[in-house]
């Protein structure tokens, strides 16, 4: 009886674990991501790199302003081909337009 307890116990316990491990997962995934759009891949793994995305996705900026803020990043020591820089700007400026 002390053993078929302690498996009740046992499962008890991970059904709570189970439960509150569902219901942080969901919060997790309420952080801001890159909205779908070509390039994203591109964007999430060089302006990814250095802070997390959540720093790029939860601004909404003009052209002028993205371009300003890649320079910026340069100037921290980001370094990406002139081809890939237009890109990033691109997608930034379409997908994530001033607010
Ligand atoms: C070489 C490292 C590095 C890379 C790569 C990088 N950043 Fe940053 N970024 C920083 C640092 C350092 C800060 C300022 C320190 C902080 O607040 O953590 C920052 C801050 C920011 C901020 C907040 C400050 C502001 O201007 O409002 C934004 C937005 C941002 N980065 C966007 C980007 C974007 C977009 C890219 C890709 C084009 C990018 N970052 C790539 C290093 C980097």
């Amino acid at each position: 009886m002390m053993i078929l307890g302690f498996v009740k116990m046992s499962a008890a316990c991970l059904a709570i674990v189970a439960a509150t491990l569902a219901a942080i997962v969901p919060l997790r995934a309420q952080f801001p991501t890159l909205p779908e759009g070509p390039n994203r891949e591109l964007v999430e793994a060089v302006c990814g790199s250095c802070h997390d995305i959540e720093m790029v996705a939860i601004n909404g900026r003009s052209e002028e302003r993205w371009r300003l803020t890649i320079d910026e990043m340069a100037g921290y020591g980001m370094r990406v081909s002139p081809g890939d820089r237009a890109l990033i700007l691109g997608y930034l400026a379409t997908y994530l337009p001033a607010k």
